[in-house]
């Protein structure tokens, strides 16, 4: 199997002891893929490592300013941030993230040569209306600028987060080959309720480039089965 990326997206979780057993960890393993690991805020100084890189998850739109509680891509990279997942549903959702947002967002993480990991999915009630395709090509246009600089994509169907459904192979095949004629350059990665079991099935289909991975990677056990 080609070399794929693995995003381990904390979301609001963690602690200083997980921060370690990362560390521990990928000191003592290496994994077959290039691992990016998304802790909150404060532990993405701390958790740097040469085996894997960092990244954030979320940033404000502007360099600095008057903005309390928010974090530009500026101050990320002073910290030695190397990604920001941008745009992931439960911004979207719980922060009424629109897509023109989410394009400020990216372009702010570009300016500062950051990889934006710019996610996108669809509601279960898009899915079953039969819109999941014109969702996603929106949400992929309206967020995402023109630009040669590197970024990457992720496919999270909204009904698969956090809930142990996954959509079918042929389902995932063919919203990447989609989005895959539309950004032939970026990695696609698919998200959703990836665990240690199923996580080599999803990693074989074809244009999926790799997994961003939540609950499953709190636990750091899950990369025993990547090494
Ligand atoms: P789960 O892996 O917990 O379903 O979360 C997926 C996700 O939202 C990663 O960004």
């Amino acid at each position: 199997m080609d070399t794929k990326y693995i995003v381990a997206n904390w979301k609001m979780n963690g602690n200083f002891k997980l921060v370690q057993q990362y560390q521990d960890f990928f000191s003592q393993h290496v994994i077959k893929h290039r691992v990016v690991v998304c802790p909150p805020y404060p532990f993405l100084d701390q958790i740097q490592h040469d085996r894997y890189d960092v990244g954030a998850q979320d940033c404000h739109f502007e360099i600095n300013g008057a903005f309390t509680g928010s974090i530009s891509a500026a101050i990320l990279k002073k910290i030695n941030t190397q990604y920001i997942i941008l745009g992931h549903s439960e911004r979207r959702v719980q922060f009424n993230e629109t897509n023109a947002l989410v394009f400020k967002k990216v372009n702010a993480a570009l300016d500062e040569n950051l990889i934006p990991i710019i996610c996108v999915g669809e509601t279960l009630q898009e899915k079953e209306i039969g819109q999941a395709t014109a969702v996603i090509t929106r949400q992929l246009e309206e967020s995402i600028p023109i630009t040669q600089k590197k970024l990457m994509i992720a496919y999270e169907p909204i009904w698969a987060i956090g809930t142990g459904h996954v959509p079918s192979s042929e389902d995932i095949e063919r919203i990447h080959t989609l989005i895959r004629r539309l950004y032939p350059e970026a990695p696609i990665v698919y998200g959703g309720s990836v665990n240690k079991t199923n996580i080599h099935g999803i990693l074989n289909i074809k244009n999926v480039d790799g997994v961003l991975v939540g609950g499953a990677s709190l636990d750091v056990s899950f990369f025993e089965t990547l090494i």
